[in-house]
C-alpha cells in the first residue's frame, strides 16, 4: 500500500501537498546506492565539487523567491525571514565551496632519516542526515555542503512537517549535475527511517538537528556500527543583562533573539536574566516593542510572528505559560491564543512573563515558541549559576559594556555559542554547535567540514 504524508500549512491548516512515503525497502536501495556512489563522487576532483556547489548555489538564488514561498507555506514562518533563510541556506553551500578546495594533509618529521610521514584527509563515506522543520532549507544546506565539499555522498531524511523545501533543494542539486546517487532524499517515519540509517551498514556517519531525546537514541543506536555523529539537539538559552547594559540595545537583540520563526529555534534567549536594578525598565522597554509586533500567516506583508509548527508544539507552549502563571508569573502582554484544532492551525502571540522562578517548567525545559521569560538576579554570579543550571549548552547571550563583567561571563558560561551585545551570532562561517547535552560536533565555519573527513597517515619506511 503506497503511503502519504499530508503536508499542511501551519497558518490556515490546509493542505498543500501530499508526499508518498518510501517504503522500507526504497530506502535501503537508496542507501547502497549512496553507498555505492561513494566510489565515484570521491574521486572528482575538489575543484570540480567545488563547482558544482557553486552552480547548486547559483541555482537556489535563481528560484529563491519560489522556494521561500514554499518554505513559508510547509513551515509558516513570514515570507521575509523565508527569504533571509534561502540566503543562509546558500551562504552555507558557498562556504563549502571555499572549502572543498582547502583540505590539507601535512607531512611530519619522521624519527629516523629511513622514514617519511604523510598524513592525509579522506572523506568519511555515505552520511545519513535527519533535519528539522524550523528551518527547512538552511539545516540541510549546513550538512550536505561540507559533506558534499569533502567527497561524502549524502542522504537526508527533512522532517515531516516541512519536505518539500528539501525536495526542491536535492531536485536543484541534481539539476546542476551534482549525481542523483551522490545526494538523495528519503520521505519515512523518523523513527523508522532512524533506525535504518544508522543500522545500515553503508552509513558511516549520521549528522541530526533535533530534540536531546532522539539525538541520544541516535548515538546509541549508532554504537553497533561505530559511526561517526554530529548532533546539534536543544538548547534553552540564557539572556543576561548587567545592570550596565544599554536597555534600548538589549531589547531590540531580544526581540530578535526571542522571536525570529516564533521562537521555534534552538538558539533562541529562552530565559531573560535580568539585574535586578533594571529589570522594572527593561521588562517595561521589551513589553512595549513585544505588544507591536504583529501576527499572522506569513504570506501577509508585515507579518512578524507565524503560527507555531503543529498541535504538538503549541500545547507544550500553553501548559509551560500555564504553569508559569499557576506559580505566580505575571503576564506583561500576551497570554493569547488563535488556535483551532479542528482546522489545524496554532498561533501564540508573543508573550512576556515577570516574576519567573527556577520551579516554573519554562526555566527547565526548551520552550520553542514566542513567550519570554524574566527572572532576576543581584550578583552576576548568581546569574552564571541560574544560566549554566540545565543540561543544555548551546547558546548564551549578555550584555554589558563592562569588559570585566564581560569576560567573567565569557569564561563561566559552559555554551558552545555566546552572543556579547549580539542577538544574532548564527552564520556560515562561525562555529554552531553546543556543549554538555545540546549536542556532539560543530557545523559551519573551518569546523564544519572536519566531521566529514578520515585521518590517514603514512609511513615510508626503508629509504
Ligand atoms: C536552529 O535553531 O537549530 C538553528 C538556528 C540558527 O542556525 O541560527
Amino acid at each position: 500500500m503506497t503511503n502519504y504524508f499530508k503536508v499542511n500549512n501551519p497558518a490556515t491548516g490546509k493542505l498543500i501537498s501530499e508526499v508518498r512515503v518510501n517504503t522500507l525497502d526504497e530506502i535501503q536501495q537508496a542507501l547502497e546506492n549512496g553507498h555505492d556512489s561513494f566510489k565515484k563522487w570521491s574521486k572528482v576532483n575538489a575543484h570540480e565539487r567545488s563547482r558544482l556547489l557553486r552552480k547548486w548555489s547559483d541555482k537556489i538564488q535563481e528560484q529563491k523567491e519560489e522556494i521561500a514561498e514554499v518554505m513559508t507555506l510547509e513551515n509558516g514562518k513570514p515570507l521575509s525571514e523565508s527569504l533571509g533563510e534561502v540566503d543562509y541556506a546558500t551562504s552555507y553551500i558557498d562556504w563549502y565551496a571555499e572549502e572543498a578546495k582547502r583540505i590539507y594533509g601535512r607531512t611530519i618529521p619522521a624519527a629516523t632519516e629511513t622514514k617519511r610521514i604523510i598524513v592525509s584527509r579522506e572523506p568519511i563515506g555515505l552520511v545519513a542526515a535527519i533535519t528539522p522543520w524550523n528551518f527547512p532549507a538552511a539545516m540541510m544546506t549546513r550538512k550536505a555542503a561540507p559533506a558534499l565539499a569533502a567527497g561524502c555522498t549524502f542522504i537526508v531524511k527533512p522532517a515531516e512537517d516541512t519536505p518539500l523545501t528539501t525536495i526542491k533543494l536535492v531536485e536543484l542539486a541534481h539539476e546542476v549535475g551534482i549525481p542523483k546517487d551522490a545526494i538523495q532524499y528519503v520521505i519515512g517515519d523518523g523513527k523508522e527511517v532512524g533506525e535504518l540509517f544508522t543500522s545500515s551498514e553503508f552509513v558511516r556517519k549520521i549528522t541530526f538537528t533535533g530534540s536531546t531525546p532522539v539525538g541520544k537514541a541516535l548515538i546509541k543506536n549508532s554504537a553497533d556500527t561505530v559511526k561517526h555523529v554530529t548532533m546539534e539537539l536543544g538548547g534553552h538559552a540564557p539572556l543576561i543583562i548587567a545592570e550596565d547594559a544599554d536597555l534600548d540595545v538589549v531589547v531590540n537583540q531580544t526581540i530578535i533573539s526571542k522571536f525570529r520563526n516564533a521562537g521555534q529555534t534552538c538558539v533562541c534567549a529562552n530565559r531573560i536574566i535580568v539585574h535586578e536594578n533594571v529589570i522594572e525598565e527593561f521588562s517595561a522597554k521589551l513589553a512595549a516593542e513585544v505588544m507591536k509586533l504583529k501576527v499572522g500567516n506569513g504570506l501577509e506583508k508585515d507579518t512578524q510572528i507565524g503560527p507555531v509548527i503543529n498541535e504538538k508544539g503549541y500545547t507544550k507552549i500553553v501548559e509551560q505559560i500555564q504553569d508559569a502563571v499557576d506559580k505566580g508569573a505575571e503576564v506583561l502582554v500576551g497570554n493569547e491564543y488563535d488556535a483551532n484544532k479542528e482546522k489545524g492551525y496554532f498561533f501564540v502571540y508573543p508573550t512576556v512573563l515577570k516574576n519567573v522562578n527556577e520551579d516554573m517548567k519554562i526555566m527547565q525545559e526548551e520552550t520553542f515558541g514566542p513567550v519570554a521569560p524574566l527572572i532576576s538576579f543581584k550578583e552576576i554570579e548568581d546569574a552564571v549559576e541560574i544560566a549554566n543550571s540545565t543540561p543544555y549548552g548551546l547558546a548564551a547571550y549578555f550584555f554589558t559594556n563592562d569588559y570585566k563583567t564581560g569576560t567573567y561571563l565569557h569564561e563561566h558560561l559552559q555554551f558552545g555559542i555566546v552572543g556579547w551585545n549580539d542577538g544574532a551570532p548564527s552564520g556560515a562561517h562561525v562555529p554552531f554547535g553546543g556543549m554538555k547535552e545540546s549536542g556532539i560536533g560543530r557545523e559551519g565555519g573551518l569546523e564544519g567540514i572536519e566531521p566529514y573527513l578520515e585521518t590517514k597517515y603514512l609511513s615510508i619506511g626503508n629509504l
